[in-house]
Order: structure tokens, then sequence, then C-alpha cells
């Protein structure tokens, strides 16, 4: 795909990784991804905006042929997918310099080896002209890396915001088509790796609270073409308290844990609770990740197994800890076979979680009416602390 102009003398290039079903080795991309990178052409200099991850570096070479001179390479991200290629467009254009945060520097040269002398540096809000073209560079640190910053174009009202309101989608199409998809996507890169860091990008909400944007043009996914409304989906899931939502990843292996989640999940609903299962064998976490953006509870559903919860909730506790969602409450059900340590092995994974515990519900071997009993009661706590806590 050559590159493709998305107003005057402003093109988008890079790769469109239809592919691609896992990043980090960890992330589900069911829709791919795109790592796109911008030329902004002005009248005395130009600036490509990141780069393409390594593997696809073929591409952008094609689509840099023609492109005389570029000046500056800004890097928004130190993160390879954006910055993997850049030693190759230092080799092309050897007088280009380039400019990022000073965090970005040290990590650009931890992990490209690129040399000082290549860099400039650039402070929170400072301004750098291309002729007609002017770029302010806003610094807007954890968007998920300590070295993040974001470049405004000033002339055309331009966000190019890298990592930040991204969203891991193949499409052919350049700008948003399908709201309801994107925000779906959207939602899930946000849970993946920006909710950690919630408090700072709040921050950084502020700072671009009063830029007037005609677009927002970030590194994975579809240009924002109205970027109103992504805008205020990171509101929500940034700034707004949870929602009236239990999220239970549970795993069972006979069957008795199962009936617990079954029965815990009916008697939530009744109470107007609204309840999402994952099934921790068939789950995909990138949708456990989405929920917990929401979640006003977290209930894990382990059977025992050596002792200790089973490896598959162990997984999802930790990334849960990881994570940092706001939820406040936390309970863990289950159902053990001789004996063990579950409920104390797993509260020693969550200490990354303001939560507070509700009592455990658990039951030897399959459950039974007093089982179902404590379940009912658990679901009574949770329905009134949501309602105490004005989750919505
Ligand atoms: Fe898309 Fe954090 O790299």
């Amino acid at each position: 795909m050559k590159r493709r102009p998305i107003k005057d003398k402003i093109h988008w290039l890079g790769a469109i990784d239809w592919d691609r079903r896992l990043f980090d080795s960890l992330i589900p991309l069911p829709d791919g991804t795109s790592y796109n990178a911008y030329l902004i052409e002005g009248s005395t200099h130009t600036a490509l905006l990141d780069t393409v991850d390594p593997a696809m570096l073929d591409l952008l070479s094609k689509q840099l042929d023609g492109v005389a001179t570029i000046d500056f390479i800004v890097s928004h991200h130190a993160e390879q997918d954006h910055s993997g290629a850049i030693p190759y467009v230092l080799a092309r254009y050897p007088q280009a310099k380039v400019v990022t945060t000073p965090k970005a520097k040290a990590l650009l040269m931890d992990h490209l080896h690129l040399p000082e002398e290549t860099f400039v540096t650039v402070a929170d809000g400072e301004i750098l002209s291309l002729g007609d073209k002017t770029l302010r560079f806003i610094h807007t640190p954890w968007v998920h890396w300590p070295e993040t910053m974001v470049t405004y174009l000033e002339e055309d009202q331009i966000l190019f915001s890298c990592d930040f309101f991204g969203a891991h989608i193949a499409a052919s199409d350049l700008f948003v088509t399908d709201q309801g998809r994107v925000y779906e996507s959207a939602k899930r890169y946000f849970g993946e790796i920006m909710l950690p860091f919630r408090n700072i990008i709040a921050k950084n909400l502020e700072k671009l609270a009063n830029l007037p944007l005609q677009m927002i043009a970030p590194s994975h996914g579809q240009i924002y073409d109205q970027p109103a409304w992504i805008l205020e989906a990171y509101r929500d899931w940034v700034l707004q308290p949870p929602r009236n939502l239990v999220v239970l990843p549970f795993v069972s292996m006979h069957g008795s844990t199962r009936m617990m989640v079954d029965h815990l999940t009916a008697a939530l609903t009744e109470r107007g609770v609204t309840v999402e299962l994952f099934n921790l064998v068939v789950a995909d976490i990138g949708k456990l990740a989405m929920a917990l953006v929401d979640a006003g509870t977290i209930v894990v559903g382990t059977p025992t197994v050596l002792a200790g919860p089973h490896p598959l909730a162990a997984h999802a506790a930790f990334l849960a800890n990881a994570l940092r969602p706001k939820a406040q409450y936390l309970s863990i059900i289950g159902s053990y076979g001789w004996g063990g340590k579950t409920v104390e092995a797993l509260a020693g994974m969550i200490g990354n979680l303001k939560v507070e515990v509700l009592e455990p519900v658990l039951c030897k071997g399959m459950p039974e009416q007093t089982t179902y009993s404590a379940l009912e009661h658990l679901a009574d706590t949770i329905a009134q602390k949501h309602q105490e806590s004005g989750f919505r």
C-alpha cells in the first residue's frame, strides 16, 4: 500500500498487519493491528512521525520512495512497534534528527543502540517549525510507558497520539467508519495496557482538553475524524466510578466450582447486578481486561489443585493485580477436594488491588445447601455494597 494523504502535505504511512494475533506474546489481537506513521511536509522541513514494527519495514521502505528529505523523525514512544524502524530511516536519511522526550532518548539508546548525537530532546510544550506547519510536543507520560508524548499539528488541528487512543484493528479504511467496532477495540486496548495508569492518564486528558481537534491520528487502528467520542470514552474509562458489574473469571475441574459460579451468577442477576463470566480455559484475556475497566467487584472462581488455586485462576489474579482496575470489592469462591490454602495464596497475589475482600465461599466436594446459602449471602452483600457505593 502506498502512502495515503489525510490532509494537504500530510500522509499516512505504515503497515496494516492483518495476520498478527498476539502482541507482547500475551495480548490477543482478534482484529489484527496496524502500525501508523505520518509524514508531514512543511514549507522548509519534513518530519516523519514514528515508524513501523521492524517486521514490516519493507512496506515503509517502499512508501518512502520519492521522499527526498526527512529532517526530523519524531518518536512518541520507544516501544519497537513504533520505533523499531528508526535505524533504517536514519540510515536512509542520515541528516535526520530523532526528536523525542529526554526519557525516550535514554530508552531508544537502550533498545535500538542509537548514537547520542542523533537526538534532539524536546520539553513539554516545545514547538518545532516545519515552515508553514508547526508541531507542538505535549508530554503525556504513561500511555503506557514513562516516556510517551504526543504531537499537536497546530495549523491542521491534528493530534498524533501514538498508542494513546489507539485500537488494534486492521482495516483498509483510513478513517473510522464503524464507531461501535472501534469503541470495543479501543476499550480492549485501554484495558490491556492503559488501565494501571489511569490516574496519570486523567492528567494527560486534562492537558489535551482545550485543544481544538479536527482529528486524532493514533499509531494503531484508524484515524478519528470525529474525535469527540473517543475523548469522551477515555474520560468514562478513566474518571467514572465502576459499574454495577461483577466480573467472574473462573475455572472448574469436575464441575463443582462451576455449579457455584452458576448459582452466584443467578443470585446476582436476580438482585439487579450485571455479571460477566470468563471461563479461563477458553477465555480471551483481552475481553477480561475490557470487563475489568468497568467492574465494581471481582469474584475469582477456582478449585483447589496442588493445595492452591488452579494455575489459570492464579494467572487471572496476577493479571488483575497488574492491571489495577478500579473495582472496590473482591471475593473468592470454589470447591476443594481435601484441603489446601487457596484463599491465602490468591490473597497474597492481589496486593496492588485496593479492594475490600468479601467473605470467600469454599466448599468441600460438591456444593450443598449451606454452600448455596453462603452464595446467596455473598450476592446480597455485593448488591448492597454496589448500591451504597453508587456504582452505575
Ligand atoms: Fe504500540 Fe506501546 O506500542
